[in-house]
């Protein structure tokens, strides 16, 4: 049997097309491997979502030619989003056998069977059906306790700074039939925890079932299956689907709620058809129907003409929020979208840098104040497995998805437990053990 390592960079979505992948090939008769060193084949699952991305992958094709000098033969692949942009231009480089963009990854084994002809080969057909809805996916087993379940693919919104519109087309929604049986399936094996994946989730649509039916269908697989569910959409996140997650004790109680800036002129520039009211009104929806629900969000600092006041409303909206957590990036010009062709990428570098360390510094705060409310409290929490500072202790989350540790000699990866908040860090709730539920 042919031996196949994937590497995957990027979001969710990757490590679960990764998952799609390794079953196709595992029907087409190829076996995984987590050795690079002993594969016949090596791909990368890339992402193109800011400039730096790209570069590391292009870092990494380079090392790979280390395995394919020493063992002739091995064959180079490259899949996801970077894959779908650059398509042939991969394979000019001389570098790699063949790429395959994320609507084609039921061509693989035809693709690899060409490449062993000698034929370099190129599939980027983005298509409009396309869910690999009936795949049951190889789970890679990160801790054998949380597993990824894609839900919808694509994405309509074309914000004009993302190429994800690009690089994975139209928005499609897979069947919610196969989304439960899948859930289903991940609960027999053992599974304590799905996360549902799409780019916008609030806008899946499958004949009458919207986002809130099918999380309720998903939640009612079993009372001890955690669901969580990422990326909510500002504009498309529904009263209904408050309501929802409040009537579901197994419906963790965090909301990825993107804001990327906290100016109206910006966000209109980028896109994203809600403005600042819109936006800290969802806030107050959510904590009115749920007062113990984390939030957290993304950021974007120096998007094109961003001035030094309007980057202060997203400072200002950041301490209105009080952020338990938030991913926070420099702006990145991306060939081919609205902005790329629209606007210069006029803040200057050294701006962009001072501003994101403004806000990081400002959201280091706000996660430890977060983290300080909850000393005292006690929380039910999901236990992943050995801490990786201390083997002695344990590490899981809360619904909230805060990361708790505490000592424990007694429990084991997928256990619940609680545990008693007794003091913090800005990344990390430092516990002790209460009772078993
Ligand atoms: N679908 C999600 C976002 C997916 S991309 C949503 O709409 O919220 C993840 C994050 O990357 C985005 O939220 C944004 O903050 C960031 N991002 C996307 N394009 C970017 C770019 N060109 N430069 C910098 N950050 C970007
Ligand atoms: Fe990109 Fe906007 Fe779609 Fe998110 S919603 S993937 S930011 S275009
Ligand atoms: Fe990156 Fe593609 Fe995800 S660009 S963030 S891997 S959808």
């Amino acid at each position: 049997m042919k031996k196949v390592y994937i590497e995957t960079y990027g979001c969710q979505m990757n490590v679960a097309d990764t998952e799609v992948v390794f079953a196709i090939l595992g029907k087409a008769g190829y076996a995984r491997t987590e050795d690079i060193a002993g594969a016949d084949v090596i791909m990368a699952n890339t992402c193109s979502i800011r400039d730096n991305a790209e570069q590391r992958i292009w870092g990494r094709i380079d090392q790979f030619q280390k395995q394919r000098t020493e063992r002739p033969g091995t064959r180079v692949g490259i899949l996801g989003c970077m894959a779908e942009r650059l398509g042939g231009k991969l394979l000019e480089s001389g570098k790699v056998d063949f790429v395959a963009g994320p609507d084609a990854y039921r061509t693989l084994p035809r693709l690899l069977a060409d490449v062993e002809d000698g034929h370099p080969r190129a599939e980027v057909e983005l298509s409009r059906e396309e869910t690999y809805g009936e795949i049951s996916p190889v789970r890679i087993d990160r801790n054998g306790v949380s597993a990824f379940i894609s839900i919808m693919r694509g994405c309509n919104n074309v914000c004009s700074y993302c190429v994800v519109p690009y690089t994975r087309g139209a928005e499609r929604s897979r069947d919610w039939h196969t989304i439960v049986k899948e859930a289903c399936e991940c609960a027999e094996a053992g599974y304590k925890e799905v996360t549902l994946l799409g780019q916008n989730v609030d806008s899946y649509r499958c004949g009458d079932i919207d986002f809130a039916k099918l999380l309720a269908m998903v939640a009612e697989v079993s009372p001890s299956l955690r669901v969580r569910f990422s990326t909510s959409h500002p504009k498309d996140i529904s009263d209904r689907l408050i309501l929802t997650m409040a009537a579901h004790p197994n419906i963790c109680r965090h909301i990825h709620l993107p804001v990327q800036s906290g100016n109206d002129r910006i966000l209109e520039k980028m896109r994203r058809r809600y403005d600042r009211a819109w936006y800290l009104e969802r806030v107050s929806k959510i904590r009115e129907v749920m007062p113990d629900c984390g939030i957290s969000t993304d950021a974007i600092v120096g998007f094109c003409s961003e001035t030094e006041e309007e980057f202060r409303d997203t400072l200002s909206l950041f301490e209105e929020v009080g952020y338990d957590s938030a991913f926070m990036f420099n702006y990145s010009e991306r060939p081919g979208t609205l902005a790329a062709r629209n606007y210069p990428d006029d803040v200057p570098q050294d701006v962009k840098t001072r501003r994101l360390e403004e806000l990081i510094s400002l959201q280091n705060r706000l996660s430890l104040e977060s983290n300080r409310r909850d000393l005292g409290k006690v929380f039910e929490v999901l236990v992943e497995g050995p801490s990786k500072k201390n083997p002695a202790e344990l590490c899981g989350r809360t619904g909230s998805n805060k990361m708790c540790v505490w000592p424990d000699s007694t429990h084991k990866a997928g256990d619940y437990v609680r545990v008693m908040v007794l003091d913090c860090t800005q990344a990390t709730l430092l516990c002790k053990l209460v009772k078993d539920i």
